[in-house]
This record gives C-alpha cells, sequence and structure tokens, in this order.
C-alpha cells in the first residue's frame, strides 16, 4: 500500500514541499504520496489526527504552527527539544515523533552544497525569533571561533545566549554592538526580508571572502542580498538550499534512504529563473 504523507500550514498551497517529496521519492523509488494540507487556525491538531487516522505516515510542519507540533508530539529529538519548534512529525502507532530537519537543512545546505566550512568561521545569525532559535544548536556543533546573534530588540538575543550557554559561546546584542567586526558568514534569520525591509547593519560587517545567506527565499533576490551585494560581498544565498535539504532530512528520518538533492535543487532554480 503507498504511504502517506503531507505537509501541514496555512496558508500551503504554494508549498514546493510536495514537488520536491514527489521528485524524492521517484528517485528513490519509494512508494508514496505527498500532498498539501490546509489547516485552520485552531484546527491543528484535529487535521493532523484525521491525517494519522486514515493511516499518514509523517508530516512536515509549516508556518503557524511549529510551536503547536512541539507541543503536540508525544516524544521529541534533542534538536526538536533545543529548537523548540518542530517542523516533521513521523507517526509510529501511538508515537508521535517531533523532529526540526531545519537547522540541519542550513547546514548541510552551506557546507555541502556551498562548499562553505562553518568551523573556525566567524558566524552572525541576525534575529533572535523561532527561526534563529531553531539553528543556534546546529550551528554550535560546526564549532565556529565565534557565533554571534544580533537583534532589533538586543534582550531577545541575549535571552538566546543565556539559553544556549550550555551548549556553547554566543555573543549577543544589537546589531550596532557589532561595529568593527567582520563575519565570514552572515545569516538573515529575522522576518524582514517578508516585508522587503532590512535591520541597519554596520558598515563593514562582512569579511572580505563572506558568504551572505538570507533563510527566506523569493523570486527576486530579498533586500538583505541585495544589500551584501552593493557592499561586494561575493557569495549570495538565499533559502532554497535550505528548504531542499530539510525536506531531505526528514526524507530521510522516514525512509532511511537520503536522495540525491542537486536534481530537484537545479529544477527550483530554473524554474525561477523563467519567471
Ligand atoms: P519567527 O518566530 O517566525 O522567527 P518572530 O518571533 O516574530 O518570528 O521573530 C522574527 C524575527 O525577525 C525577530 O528577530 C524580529 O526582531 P524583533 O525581535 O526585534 O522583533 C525580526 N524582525 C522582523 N521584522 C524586522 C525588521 N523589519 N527589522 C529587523 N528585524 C526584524
Amino acid at each position: 500500500m503507498t504511504d502517506r504523507y503531507a505537509v501541514i500550514g496555512n496558508p500551503v498551497a504554494h508549498s514546493k514541499s510536495p514537488l520536491i517529496h514527489a521528485t524524492f521519492a521517484r528517485q528513490t523509488h519509494q512508494d508514496l504520496r505527498y500532498e498539501a494540507i490546509l489547516a485552520l487556525p485552531g484546527g491543528f491538531i484535529t487535521t493532523v489526527e484525521t491525517f494519522r487516522q486514515q493511516g499518514g505516515k509523517g508530516m512536515n510542519i509549516t508556518v503557524p504552527f511549529k510551536l503547536e507540533a512541539y507541543q503536540f508530539a508525544n516524544e521529541l529529538t534533542e534538536r526538536a527539544r533545543v529548537a523548540r519548534a518542530v517542523n516533521t512529525f513521523k507517526f509510529e502507532n501511538d508515537k508521535i515523533l517531533g523532529d526540526n530537519t531545519d537547522g540541519a537543512g542550513l547546514i548541510r545546505d552551506i557546507t555541502a552544497n556551498l562548499n562553505f566550512p562553518v568551523t573556525n568561521k566567524c558566524v552572525l545569525l541576525m534575529g533572535a525569533g523561532g527561526a534563529s532559535r531553531g539553528v543556534i544548536l546546529p550551528l554550535l556543533q560546526q564549532q565556529p571561533a565565534m557565533l554571534a546573534i544580533a537583534n532589533r530588540t538586543p534582550q531577545k538575543a541575549l535571552d538566546l545566549q543565556q539559553q544556549f550557554a550550555v551548549y556553547g559561546q554566543i555573543n549577543a546584542g544589537g546589531y550596532m554592538d557589532f561595529a568593527g567586526e567582520h563575519f565570514d558568514i552572515v545569516i538573515n534569520a529575522t522576518a524582514a526580508s517578508l516585508s522587503d525591509d532590512l535591520p541597519e547593519l554596520p558598515d563593514s560587517i562582512f569579511a572580505a571572502e563572506a558568504l551572505a545567506y538570507d533563510m527566506m527565499y523569493s523570486n527576486k533576490p530579498t533586500r538583505f542580498l541585495q544589500y551584501a551585494a552593493q557592499h561586494g560581498v561575493p557569495h549570495l544565498a538565499d533559502g532554497i538550499g535550505m528548504l531542499v535539504e530539510q525536506a531531505a532530512e526528514s526524507f530521510y528520518l522516514w525512509r532511511g534512504v537520503r536522495p540525491d538533492t542537486r536534481a530537484v535543487m537545479a529544477q527550483l532554480k530554473n524554474s525561477r529563473n523563467r519567471l
């Protein structure tokens, strides 16, 4: 019988996950179906339960339900527990395993696809919301020379610094607190790109051979990537690679097979270039 999986979110109609997982399934000869399911506000748990009772094997969870998914899971991986957010469910009998593959997806995109080591590099993470929280532990595990978190509301960055102190040292503050520092990797995990906005950054934030990485993606370069290009940053990337890699991590959790992400990544980038 064909195994069923789904992405649940609101909105969800434009999710690229069904295309990505269908491509993975074809490539690895896995017999599965993957659909997009819209949940209404307040309807997350009922929608998940219905899918599970129909025999669903797993789900991806996207905006705005990652926190609810974290609370609903009855077992958590360490990375989901630390992120306090779940983007993947795996259902097994009564077990609802909650995992978070976002951070692993980001690291894999940066280190494997973009060929940019994080180890011994100075990394600046912009933003202190859920998107940032999800990637801090995986970043620290790469043992950067320095991890800094800057946020418009500095206190939220300081709170993260304290909460993650057991996992490693973090420098935290407002953006201007990092004036004079140069970072090899600057990751935008703020929601600013959504509203075509950008926090004010100190000049000289980018080291000479820096990578500017926006966790968001859209059909045109985000404000952050435009800013980085104007400041001579040679390596620019948006979140398409992270999207595909987090999907591959989920697929691996469900099926025990690691798909090759290059083909689907090229396909997504091509279709964007044609717009
Ligand atoms: P999420 O949990 O989805 O990441 P969030 O908790 O609202 O969303 O966090 C969004 C992040 O983007 C925060 O770091 C926020 O900064 P504040 O904590 O100061 O609100 C940041 N952010 C959103 N819009 C921004 C903007 N226009 N300029 C700078 N930072 C912005």
